[in-house]
């Protein structure tokens, strides 16, 4: 079997993913901040919005790991400064430093959001934080506005794009980069969507037979770790139960 690293699979959908993977026939290394209730293959205790902790989980993981799944993530009523921290430059800092250990052709699979799906139009503040790194932080979200539910938003859509840039970083040794893109699911984080968006939430919700739950996203995110997704790169797949359809649909 391969291994498979899952960041956030103490809960929601991360938990959802490593159970599967482990079923599918994987050897699974959990990692997140907090202990899960029950632990599925190795457990790594790290704090992913700080950099000495993505430093020490790097230099504990085994090499050759076959796949890493950045699931890990702070909702949009966290402090802002947490959520682009936790969301986009850990996740970015933890994957760079990962690649060096990875095995060659392995799949990286970024949890990206609906809410991320705006990012053509914050382009500018997207380019400005390329290089943005954990001590920037505070100077970043002063500069650029990014402050309450905008650092969530701000978080996806950044992220989105550096997985569509990144396509091709890694051709030599075969290793490939996807994002997916959830619309609401039900976790112990969609009463904070809720809470941020209000109405705007409820009206989207109106749209959809459901919301997801951690079992709609675990098999997209488990595909795009296989081999069969092997000619997938550098894409970003909604799994929103037509939600984003719903919403161009509208717009037409
Ligand atoms: P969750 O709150 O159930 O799970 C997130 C996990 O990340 C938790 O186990 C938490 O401990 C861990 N985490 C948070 N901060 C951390 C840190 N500093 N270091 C290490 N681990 C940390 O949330 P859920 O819903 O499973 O979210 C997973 C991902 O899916 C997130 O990136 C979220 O933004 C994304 N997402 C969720 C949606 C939803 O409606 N639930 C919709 C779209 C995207």
């Amino acid at each position: 079997g391969k291994t498979l690293i899952v960041t956030g699979a103490a809960s929601g959908i991360g938990a959802a993913t490593a159970a599967l993977a482990q079923r599918l026939g994987a050897h699974v290394l959990s990692v997140d901040i907090q202990r899960p209730a029950e632990v599925v293959g190795t457990f790594f205790q790290a704090d992913l919005s700080d950099q000495a902790s993505i430093d020490r989980l790097v230099a504990a993981l085994p090499a050759g790991a076959h796949g890493l799944a950045n699931i890990a993530g702070l909702p949009p009523t966290r402090p802002a400064e947490a959520v682009l921290k936790v969301n986009l430059v850990g996740l970015k800092y933890l994957t760079t430093q990962l690649v060096p250990k990875l095995a060659d052709g392995a799949a990286i699979v970024n949890l990206a959001s609906l809410a991320g799906l705006g990012w053509p139009e914050a382009q500018a503040q997207i380019h400005a934080s390329a290089t943005l790194d954990f001590d920037g932080v505070p100077a970043f979200c002063q500069a650029h506005g990014i402050e309450g539910a905008r650092s969530y938003f701000f978080s996806k859509e950044a992220l989105i794009v550096w997985t569509l840039q990144n396509r091709w970083t890694w051709r030599d040794r075969g290793i490939r980069m996807n994002a997916v893109s959830p619309g609401p699911v039900d976790t112990p984080i969609l009463k904070d969507f809720i809470e941020t968006l209000g109405a705007r939430a409820e009206e989207d919700m109106k749209t959809m037979d459901r919301p997801g739950t951690p079992a709609d996203i675990a098999p997209v995110v488990a595909f795009l770790l296989s081999d069969g997704s092997a000619w997938i790169r550098g894409t970003n797949v909604p799994t929103d139960g037509g939600m984003y359809a719903n919403v161009l649909c509208q717009m037409h």
